[in-house]
Parts: C-alpha cells; structure tokens; sequence
C-alpha cells in the first residue's frame, strides 16, 4: 500500500511565534485521531523549520519549500539540504509553480536539486502543473510528462522511491477553482502511467501522488476518493488548524 500524504505548503505566511502555536494546534489534533494512516507534513518557512519541528511530535513530519541546487559555499541567501536535513526535517518540497514562475527555476535546476536532496536523505515532493492556457489548448498531458521526465527521470529506481510528485494546476492554486474530481484522476493516472512506463508498475503503484489547488476539508474526500489521488498539498486551508484536520481525515 503506498502512503496517503497530506502536507501544509504554509509558503510566505505564519512568523516564528504564529508557525510554532499553528504546528501545536495540529499537533494535539492529528495525536487525538484513532487509527490515522496519514502521512502529516508541515512545510514552514526556512527561517522557522527548526523550531516547528521541536514543537511537534513524532506523528508530523517537516519539510522545506525548497533547497539549494549547490551542496555549499559561496551562495549568499540558500539554504542547503544538508542545513534542512540537520533540523530534523525529511522532505523538501521541489519545483512548486510558484518557484518555477517568480524566481525563474528551470527543469535543469530542479533536477540539480532534487539530486542535492536525494543526497542528503531528503524526500524531494516534486511538483507538477500545467498553467490554464496549456490546459485549454489540451497540452497539460504533454507539460506535465516533460516536467516528469526532466526533473526526476534521470533517478535510478531506487533513488526514485524517495520521491513524492505533487500534481498542481497552477489555474487552481489559490484561485477557488479546484480540478473536478474526473479532472484530478485522468491526470493522476497518466502520471502513473507515465512512472510505470519508466520505472515498472511495481514502483509506479508504490509512488504517492498528492493533488494540490484549492484543496479544501469541504472538497478533500472527493478528491481523495479516486484511486490515482493519494493526497493533498495544501496551500491557504493548511493555515487553520481545524481546516487541515478536516483534509487529513478526508480519506
Ligand atoms: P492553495 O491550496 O492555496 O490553492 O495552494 C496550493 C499550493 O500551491 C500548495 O503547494
């Protein structure tokens, strides 16, 4: 059985004292779930990672939202992923549209990081998405399968095995309008159609697949009920604590 995953992007919001109180919150309530087999992941801010994961228990996990593409040195600004792994945290998120648009990260950037990841017992959660006009003119399958094959496909099977894709429309992220539910799983079985042609089925079947775009506690279990949808990356519902509870248990 693949692991159902779902992760907090809180992007650019919740400073040191808001994160830590957030992460407790979410803390109490995934320790009062019964039974949960969901992955719980928080990605906040670099500068807070070290602080959220000590106030935190071993039932959530830490990401980044991002790591260098550069193992060390004079790289004014980054952060590596030796820095992030040495905090406790064990994924990174890779490639998230917003990355790719606003700071100009290319498919061969993201491979070197996703690399850099892999190296330092990262998980890399490496995100997908087409923008609305790909989507319109019928492309999205087409973008999609390249960003695949450029940012992980160059992995051997058993570095492969450590990564997370994050399917995200960038025409759903932060914008209300959420993949319908057929839209999402066409999608997620093409990517793990795509995984199976590359890697074998066995492998592909194993891959968590998280969709991410306006996903909400009210939308989550439709979403999640398709079999190629293994969980969410939460954007703005990742900031209530209540919200994100209501996602986690929406399997
Ligand atoms: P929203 O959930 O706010 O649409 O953001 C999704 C996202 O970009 C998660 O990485």
């Amino acid at each position: 059985m693949r692991q159902k995953i779902v992760a907090g992007n809180w992007k650019m919001n919740k400073n040191l004292q808001e994160g830590v109180q957030l992460a407790q919150e979410i803390d109490k309530l995934v320790s009062e779930l019964k039974n949960n087999d969901v992955k719980v992941i928080l990605a906040p801010s670099f500068v807070n990672i070290t602080e959220v994961k000590k106030a935190v228990s071993s039932k959530i996990s830490i990401s980044s939202q991002n790591v260098a593409a550069e193992a060390s040195g004079a790289y004014t600004g980054e952060v590596s992923a030796s820095m992030i792994k040495s905090t406790g945290a064990e994924y990174a998120i890779i490639g998230h549209s917003e990355r790719r648009m606003y700071y100009g990260e290319t498919d061969a950037i993201l491979l070197k990081k996703v690399k850099q990841a892999l190296a330092n017992n990262l998980k890399p959660i490496f995100c997908i998405g087409e923008v609305l006009e790909e989507r319109e003119s019928g492309k999205h399958f087409d973008v999609v399968k390249k960003q695949i094959e450029q940012g992980v496909f160059e992995l051997s099977a058993d570095e492969f095995k450590n990564v997370v894709l994050a399917y995200e429309p960038v025409w759903a992220i932060g914008t209300g309008k959420t993949a319908s539910s057929d839209q999402a799983q066409e999608i997620h079985k093409f990517i793990r159609d795509t995984v199976a042609a590359k890697y074998g089925k066995a492998v592909a079947e194993e891959t968590s697949i998280l969709y991410g775009g306006s996903c909400k506690a009210s939308n989550a279990k439709e979403l999640f009920a398709n079999p190629d949808v293994d969980g969410g990356l939460i954007g703005g519902a990742a900031l209530v604590a209540g919200e994100f509870l209501g996602i986690i248990t929406g399997f």
